[in-house]
C-alpha cells in the first residue's frame, strides 16, 4: 500500500519523526508493507528550520521537495496545491497522510480531497475557537475533508463531535491515539545531552525559555513590542531570558528600529533556531517556559515545566485547567503579571493528569492506516 505524507514545516518535521519511525517497525513484520512517499512542501527552509530535523532525527529524506519557500498564504498554498496534485497524480497513493494545521496541511488536503484520495489527520480536532488565526482555518478544513482523523485527546474528539464529526452521511472515522509529540519528547530525551547548556554558559533552572512566532503576535508592532519589553524587565529582574528566534520573528524585529533597540538594551540572550535535541535539553533545564508555540506548550508540561503561553487562548486547554499552562493577555505589566504568579507555584505539588497518551501514539496510528486501507480496498 501507498501513503503519501505531506510536511513542510518545523513541528510537521517533528511528527512525522515519530510515524516514520512507526511505518519501518510495522514493515518488519507485516505482510502488507506501507510504502512511504513523503513531499516536503518547502514551507520552511533554512537549515535550521528544516534539514536539521531530517539529520537528527532519522528523518527518512523526503522524495520530493517542492521548494515553495514563503509568500503570503494564497501565493504560497497555491504553489503547494499546484505541485501537490501533479504528485498525487503521478504517485497515485491510497492515502495522503498531513499534520496539523499549517499551510502545507491545508494544501494537501485540498489536493488529495479533489482528487477522492482518502485522507488521514495526524492531530485532528483542535480550536482555538479564533477564526482570525490562519491555523484555525486550516485546521477547520482540513478536519472536514479527512477521511480518519487522528485526535491527540478527548477535548480533540469532542470539537469533532461539535462540529457533527463523525456522522451518518459521512463515512469518516475519528481515532483519539494520543500525543505523537509525546512519543518524541519520550524517544528524543534519550539522546538528549546537557552539551546546548555547557555552550551556551547556561545553569540548569537559572533561565527562562522563550518563543514567539504566531502571525498575531508579530504582525502587530505593539503587541511585538509589548512581548520584547516584559521579556526584556523578565530578564533583567528574574531570569535571564533565552529566545530562539523563528526567522519570521527575526526579519519583522530587523525592520522595527524601536524594538530592535529595546532587544539590543537588554540583557535577552537571543539565538538561532535551535535543533529538536538541543530543544528538549533547553525544555528540560529552564525555569519556566514563555511560548505562542502550540508544540513547546505541549512539551513544558512532557518534561514538568511550567508554561505561560502569550495569547489569550489556546488549543491545549487541559493544559490551563490542569495549572501546568497560564494564558496571558499582551500587555507588558499583565504579562510579568502572570510570571510572576507562575513563578510562585510549587509544580511538584500539581498533579500530573493522563492527558496525551502513553507515547505510543505513532504504534497506533500506523495500525489504524494499515487497516483503513485494507479495508477500503476490499
Ligand atoms: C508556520 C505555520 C504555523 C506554525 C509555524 C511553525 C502557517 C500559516 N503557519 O508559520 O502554524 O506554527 O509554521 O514554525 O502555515 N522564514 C524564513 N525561513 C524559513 C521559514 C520561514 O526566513 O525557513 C520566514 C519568512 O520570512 C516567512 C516567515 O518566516 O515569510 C513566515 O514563514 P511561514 O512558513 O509563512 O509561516 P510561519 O510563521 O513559519
Ligand atoms: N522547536 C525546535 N527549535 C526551536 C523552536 C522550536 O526544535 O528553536 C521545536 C519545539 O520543540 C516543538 C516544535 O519545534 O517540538 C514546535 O514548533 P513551532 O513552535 O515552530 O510550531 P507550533 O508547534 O507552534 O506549530
Amino acid at each position: 500500500m501507498k501513503l503519501l505524507t505531506i510536511v513542510g514545516a518545523r513541528p510537521q518535521f517533528i511528527k512525522a519523526a515519530v510515524v516514520s519511525r512507526a511505518i519501518a517497525s510495522y514493515n518488519q513484520t507485516a505482510s502488507n508493507r506501507i510504502e512511504e512517499i513523503i513531499i516536503h512542501t518547502g514551507q520552511h527552509y533554512d537549515s535550521n528550520m528544516s534539514d536539521i530535523f531530517f539529520e537528527e532525527m532519522d528523518i527518512p529524506k523526503p522524495h520530493y521537495n517542492l521548494g515553495v519557500g514563503s509568500g503570503n498564504h494564497g501565493e504560497q498554498t497555491s504553489r503547494m496545491l499546484i505541485e501537490l496534485e501533479k504528485l498525487l497524480i503521478k504517485e497515485k497513493p491510497d492515502m495522503v497522510l498531513v499534520y496539523g494545521d499549517t499551510n502545507s496541511t491545508l494544501a494537501g488536503a485540498l489536493a488529495a480531497s479533489k482528487l477522492h484520495i482518502p485522507i488521514a489527520h495526524v492531530e485532528a480536532g483542535l480550536r482555538s475557537f479564533n477564526r482570525d488565526m490562519p491555523e484555525e482555518i486550516n485546521r477547520i478544513f482540513t478536519d472536514h475533508v479527512s477521511d480518519i482523523l487522528f485526535c491527540p485527546t478527548d477535548t480533540a474528539v469532542e470539537n469533532l463531535k461539535n462540529e457533527g464529526i463523525p456522522n451518518k452521511n459521512i463515512k469518516s472515522k475519528v481515532i483519539k491515539t494520543g500525543d505523537v509529540m509525546l512519543d518524541a519528547a519520550v524517544y528524543y530525551s534519550k539522546i538528549s545531552t546537557d552539551k546546548w547548556l555547557k555552550e551556551n554558559n547556561l545553569n540548569a533552572g537559572n533561565y527562562i525559555l522563550a518563543t514567539v512566532h504566531r502571525a498575531e503576535n508579530t504582525d502587530s508592532a505593539e503587541r511585538l513590542s509589548n512581548i520584547i519589553d516584559a521579556l526584556a524587565k523578565l530578564s533583567d529582574n528574574y531570569y535571564q531570558v533565552v529566545f530562539p528566534m523563528h526567522p519570521r520573528t527575526k526579519n519583522i524585529i530587523a525592520s522595527d528600529e524601536k524594538i530592535k533597540n529595546k532587544l539590543k538594551n537588554s540583557s535577552i540572550k537571543v539565538v538561532q533556531p535551535i535543533g529538536y535535541i538541543d530543544m528538549i535539553t533547553a525544555e528540560k533545564n529552564c525555569r519556566l517556559i514563555m511560548t505562542d508555540s502550540g508544540g513547546m506548550q505541549k512539551e513544558a508540561f512532557f518534561h514538568k515545566k511550567l508554561c505561560i503561553t502569550l495569547r489569550t487562548e489556546t488549543e491545549w486547554v487541559e493544559l490551563v485547567n490542569s495549572g501546568w499552562n497560564g494564558l496571558t493577555s499582551l500587555d507588558s505589566d499583565k504579562i510579568i503579571d502572570s510570571v510572576e504568579q507562575m513563578l510562585k507555584v510549587d509544580s511538584s505539588k500539581l498533579a500530573y493528569p493522563d492527558l496525551f497518551g502513553d507515547g505510543r501514539a505513532g504504534e497506533q496510528i500506523v495500525l489504524k492506516l494499515a487497516d483503513f486501507i485494507n479495508y477500503t480496498r476490499c
